[in-house]
Parts: C-alpha cells; sequence; structure tokens
C-alpha cells in the first residue's frame, strides 16, 4: 500500500468519524426539537443544527464519499470484492439519512415538520446500524 493510498485511508476514515458523529447527533437533536415547549429552545436547537449540518456533517461526508471513490479509482479490483460493494451499498444509504437530516431541519424550522419524537427516535437508530453494518464489512471483509 503505498504512502500516498495510506494518506487517503487516513484522512477518510477521519471525515467518516467527523461526518458519523455529526448524523447521529443530528437526529437526536430533531428529538429534542420537537418534544421542545418554548420557543427559544427551539430556536437555539435550529442553530446547533444547522451549524452541525452545514459545518461539520455535509463537509465530513463530502471529504469521506471523494477519498472513498479516489481510492477505489487507484485500486478498482477493490469492486471486485462482495464486501466491498455490501459496504458502498449500506453507505449510499447513509448519504441518504444523512441528505434526508437536512430535509427534516428545514421542515423543522419552519414547523411543517410531521414527524413524532418517536419516529424521529426510530430514525436517529437508523445510521447506527447502517455504521454497524459498514464497519464489520470493511473490518471483517467476511465475503
Ligand atoms: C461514502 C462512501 C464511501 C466510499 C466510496 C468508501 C470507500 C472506501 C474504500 C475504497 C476503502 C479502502 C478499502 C481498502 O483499501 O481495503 C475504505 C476503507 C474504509 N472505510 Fe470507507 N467508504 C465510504 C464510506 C464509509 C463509511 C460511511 C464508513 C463508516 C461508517 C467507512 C469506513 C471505512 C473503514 C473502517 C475503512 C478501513 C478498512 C480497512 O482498514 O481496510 N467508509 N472505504
Amino acid at each position: 500500500m503505498s504512502s500516498l493510498y495510506r494518506w487517503f485511508l487516513a484522512v477518510h476514515l477521519i471525515a467518516v468519524i467527523s461526518w458519523m458523529a455529526g448524523v447521529l447527533y443530528l437526529w437526536r437533536l430533531f428529538v429534542y426539537h420537537v418534544e421542545a415547549k418554548e420557543q427559544i429552545v427551539k430556536d437555539t436547537l435550529s442553530v446547533m443544527e444547522r451549524k452541525l449540518y452545514r459545518f461539520i456533517t455535509m463537509p465530513a461526508m463530502t471529504v469521506a464519499f471523494i477519498l472513498g471513490v479516489s481510492m477505489i479509482v487507484y485500486n478498482p479490483n477493490l469492486l471486485n470484492y462482495h464486501w466491498m460493494r455490501g459496504k458502498l451499498a449500506l453507505a449510499f444509504f447513509m448519504i441518504g439519512i444523512t441528505h434526508m437530516a437536512g430535509a427534516v431541519h428545514k421542515k423543522l424550522i419552519k414547523g411543517e415538520c410531521k414527524f413524532s419524537s418517536k419516529t424521529l427516535r426510530i430514525l436517529n437508530e437508523v445510521p447506527t446500524l447502517l455504521m454497524i453494518g459498514i464497519i464489520l464489512l470493511a473490518i471483517l471483509q467476511p465475503f
């Protein structure tokens, strides 16, 4: 593995950790947002959500994606492995649940979010389960 590839992999993992921190905390903030009674609390949560989404989660996801794809371009043989295909399929859903968080944030600001706090608690588990699946596939490479 060349040192350049090692740098790609290292920065990929740093970006993935920031991305996971952001997406896992965002869905939790949405639960607090829906359950909050006072407008001042909702406004504070809106600011936290916007900064977490725009300045951490989305840039980290973009860097993780670009470096992930760069490693595949560098080593296209990786696509022959079923574990990598499975990992990319789960990563695709992780990108989806991250974009969905952006849409829910916009709805919450306008007071138009239809999701109950119970539904948001369930949705909060989706990125967690995806992350566990991706890590197990990436590290154990079971098939
Ligand atoms: C966004 C799309 C993603 C792409 C295109 C991608 C692609 C890749 C590639 C090509 C590698 C190098 C594999 C190797 O050389 O063996 C890699 C490594 C890794 N990725 Fe991703 N990845 C993505 C998202 C993620 C996510 C969301 C996670 C975790 C939640 C993750 C966790 C890992 C881990 C732990 C490794 C290191 C595996 C090892 O040490 O061999 N990746 N990724």
